[in-house]
């Protein structure tokens, strides 16, 4: 069966954004794989109120469309986040949604899923916009692959198969032969610590996965990248205290 793609689409206007999450639904078709564009602006996503009771107790009282979107997200195979540059950054939109996902910074749900980006602009912002999308989905336990970026000299500019190649590679590869960058295995380290010093409810969630044991969630890990991750884990390990709760 072919592979199914979910498309966040973060801007209210369906035009330079839009544009290109709809021409890459079409472009997928020809590799059997089925594109969903979900536009954040038809969904109710009340801002964070920072409680922590989504970290702490799993629970959120807010009563709005996030937790569907969640669900949403999880039941894919891989995920498309878009956004334009809104003053150097994502848009508010698609920050109000990240801001309500951050139980998943300690109990990551989309493990082994590839991600790509897809970021537009009128000139500025195209890097710090990549990177903190980036930044997100490796906490969310995503594989980050390819990222398509337009401004407004380059948004008629057609979409060629090298910019998001990476992207369906990931999509065909089995988890177990992805390379995490040391980016990535670091923050796992930072994740796994946490985990195990802070919360009861996360040392639970990884060590049922054992991840606690694990120096990465999957993948094709190489000696020299294992020791980094470890020295690194074992540092911060001393360095923070457990909580007991
Ligand atoms: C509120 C707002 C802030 C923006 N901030 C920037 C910016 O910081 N740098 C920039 O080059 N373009 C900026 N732009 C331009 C948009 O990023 C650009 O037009 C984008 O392609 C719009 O995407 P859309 O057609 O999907 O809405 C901004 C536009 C708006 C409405």
């Amino acid at each position: 069966m072919g592979k199914r793609v979910i498309a966040i689409n973060s801007s209210k206007r369906k035009k330079n954004t839009y544009g290109i999450l709809k021409e890459l639904k079409e472009k997928f078709k020809e590799q059997d794989i089925h594109i969903d564009i979900l536009n954040l602006f038809e969904y109710n996503i009340t801002p964070c109120v920072g409680c922590e009771s989504c970290v702490r107790f799993d629970k959120c009282g807010l009563k709005d469309d996030t937790e569907k979107l969640m669900e949403i997200l999880k039941s894919y195979d891989g995920v498309i986040l878009s956004s334009p540059v809104y003053m150097g950054n994502v848009s508010g939109m698609m920050k109000l949604f990240i801001d309500r996902t951050a139980k998943w910074f300690h109990r990551p749900e989309l493990v082994g899923k590839p991600i790509m980006y897809v970021v537009t602009t009128a000139a500025s912002g195209i890097n710090d916009t990549t990177k903190y999308l980036k930044g997100v989905s490796i906490q969310w336990g995503m594989m980050p692959t390819s990222s398509i970026t337009r401004t407004v000299n380059t948004i008629k500019k057609d979409i060629r198969k090298e910019e998001y190649s990476d992207f369906i590679n990931h999509l065909k590869m089995h988890r177990d032969n992805f390379k995490p960058s040391l980016n990535q295995l670091i923050m796992y380290q930072v994740q796994k610590v946490l985990a195990i010093k802070i919360h009861e409810i996360d040392r639970v969630f990884w060590t049922e996965r054992g991840w606690n044991n694990s120096i990465y969630y999957y993948g094709k890990i190489p000696a020299y990248k294992k020791s980094v991750a470890k020295i690194f884990y074992n540092m911060l390990y001393k360095k923070v205290k457990k909580v007991e709760n």
